[in-house]
């Protein structure tokens, strides 16, 4: 079955990250059908678009998509961020975003190999809030976070489900609930219900400033690491870092019911600085497609691309360089 793949390459660096990442599938011997979308934020800033009803609509009905990187710095805050990528993950349920962290050329590598799952539909992300009074010296500003039990359950349910198929067998759960008294307790509650069904998964629970700590001092104790949205993204920024540098962290955007395609990108940015000069480490990417032929039922050429990543480990080169290297690996 040729697989009907999305593909944003988006703003800076994201179209040449995902070229690279499309020549290594390409050099794998997969057999897809590239379906381009021109969603960016240059595409709002050309004609006012961030993205049309049809546009979701069609990607509804792909296999998978793989996104670069979307944002520019002449766009106003959460105009893309909002628009583009939190409607994709909302509109078409998203609800986990996985990202692994394995060992990389860092002083901190030693032992390094968890994955976080970061519930990604809720929390502080579904923009409850608004603004009373703006502009006055007596505005006030607002920004909820939602918390369903549902939404919590199905994230630490996934995360335990793939600690178990994993050798260490473990689920940390990250949140701050000595301060978030309500959407801690939910979570905590939850999570202790949905272990009591994994007795063969050990458990911990760590505050996420300590976990901060550990990130750095010991990220070899983590297995699995489930937490909410906010707290997820900002400590897969620190994963990456401590595990090899952001050019290596991967994100899979999960609806792991399968009720319409998953969206797979490389955690860092657009890089505008870095934009254009051929310097951005493809691997983020390359990685995310890994995530996303797995995801497909590809495993014998995911498998050959991880193989021909561990063979290039240690290379440095510009982006083509990289990818290029990559691909003659397999
Ligand atoms: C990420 C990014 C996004 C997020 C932004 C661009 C909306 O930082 O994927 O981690 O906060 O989730
Ligand atoms: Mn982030």
């Amino acid at each position: 079955m040729t697989h009907r793949i999305g593909i944003i390459g988006g703003d800076g660096i994201g179209p040449e990250v995902v070229a690279e990442a499309l020549k290594v599938v390409d050099a794998a011997g997969v057999a897809y059908d590239p379906v381009p979308f021109d969603l960016s934020g240059a595409r709002y800033l050309r004609d006012g678009v961030v993205i049309r009803d049809e546009d979701v609509e069609e990607i509804r009905g792909l296999d998978a998509v793989l996104l670069g990187a979307v944002g520019t710095p002449d766009v106003p805050p959460g105009v893309i961020e909002r628009g583009l990528l939190l409607r994709l993950r909302f509109d078409l349920d998203l609800y986990i975003n996985q990202r692994p962290f394995t060992a990389g050329p860092s002083r901190y590598n030693d032992g390094v190999d968890f994955i976080v799952i970061r519930e990604n539909t809720e929390g502080t992300y579904a923009g409850e809030g608004g603004f009373l009074r703006k502009g006055t010296p007596h505005e006030v500003a607002t920004q909820g976070s939602v918390n369903t039990w549902m939404g919590a359950e199905r994230a630490i349910r996934y995360a335990f489900e793939l600690a178990r198929s994993r050798e260490r067998k473990h689920v940390t759960l990250v949140h701050k609930t000595n301060v978030l008294t309500f959407s801690g307790d939910l979570w905590e509650r939850a999570f202790r219900h949905v272990a009591a069904d994994f007795p063969e998964v050990g458990t911990a629970y760590n505050h996420v400033d300590a976990a901060c700590i550990y990130f750095v001092e010991d990220p070899a104790r983590y297995d699995v690491i489930v937490t909410d949205n906010l707290f997820g993204d900002i400590l897969t920024d620190l994963g990456g870092a401590v595990a090899g540098g952001i050019g290596r962290a991967a994100s899979g955007n999960l609806n792991p019911a399968r009720t319409g395609p998953s969206l797979f990108e490389p955690v860092h940015g657009s890089a505008p600085d870095i934009a254009g000069q051929n310097k951005a480490d493809p691997r983020a990417a390359i990685i995310s497609a890994v995530m996303m032929l797995d995801f497909l039922g590809e495993e014998t050429a995911a498998g050959r691309i991880r193989t021909a990543l561990a063979k290039t480990d240690d290379l440095t080169g510009s982006t083509t360089e990289l990818g290029d290297a990559i691909a003659a690996a397999l």
